[in-house]
């Protein structure tokens, strides 16, 4: 057991899915996978461990926020030997050039947060993915014939603002898309030394108000859940 979650040591596998909603990490393991065992429900924030292809993987959620995939993330990594984590989580499109759908890998998350800085000294307002399970994503996409974008990404503490426009952050670094938990990831995986990736789905285009409807995000979430799936078993 850890501060946060509940599972035994050795319940949880070396590689870890984490989209931010508990009930996106159900969705998973019921559609997708086999043999699967709650191993953690402190907060209702759930963790399953089962297989994909006949191989480990757990599923769990981050919840929203640099602070609470903070936690988590942290603790996956540090109490449960956690090799890799890959975020699969929903963004909005700075830029229509980006369409609803479309799926991003994320290089690097640039932030005003100040999660990095106090929590391990680190200065920079940039971050880049961890290790190398951002190149096995692209390649997994190619085998998968999924189109894949490598983009920057903008991670935000802030949902709703008076300000319409991009960010300068987002402007300064060529961020394509805002989501709110990246940098943190990275930030711990890099403090650790061990693998972080982020992949994200496009749900709505900022400039536009274009979004995708309650209803359609499950399945709009699939080929992005699959490249994670393979991912993690390659
Ligand atoms: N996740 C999905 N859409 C988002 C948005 N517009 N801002 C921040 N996070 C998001």
């Amino acid at each position: 057991m850890s501060v946060h979650i509940a599972a035994q040591k050795g319940e949880i596998a070396k590689t870890v899915l984490q989209p931010g909603d508990p009930l996106r990490a159900k969705y998973i393991v019921e559609n997708f996978m086999e043999d699967v065992r709650l191993v953690s429900q402190t907060r209702n924030i759930f963790y399953y461990t089962g297989l994909y292809k006949g191989r480990e993987v757990s599923v769990g959620a981050s919840g929203m926020g640099a602070p609470s995939i903070g936690i988590y993330s942290y603790e996956l990594y540090t109490e449960y030997d956690v090799d890799t984590i890959i975020r699969i989580g929903t963004c909005g499109a700075y830029t229509p050039e980006l369409k609803v759908f479309d799926v991003l890998n994320v290089e690097n998350a640039a932030s005003e947060s100040t999660y990095a800085k106090f929590a391990w000294g680190i200065e920079e307002e940039i971050l880049s993915h961890q290790g190398n399970v951002f190149s096995v994503i692209n390649d997994t996409a190619r085998n998968l014939s999924l189109d894949l974008k490598t983009t920057n990404i903008h991670t935000s503490d802030i949902f709703y603002r008076k300000n319409p426009g991009t960010p300068e952050i987002a402007v300064k670094h060529n961020c394509t898309a805002v989501e709110m938990e990246a940098f943190a990831l990275f930030a711990n995986a890099q403090y650790l030394g061990k693998n972080a990736a982020t992949l994200l789905t496009v749900s709505d285009i900022i400039p536009t108000g274009e979004f995708i409807s309650a209803d359609m995000r499950e399945k709009a979430l699939t080929p992005m859940i699959e490249l994670a799936l393979e991912t993690a078993i390659s």
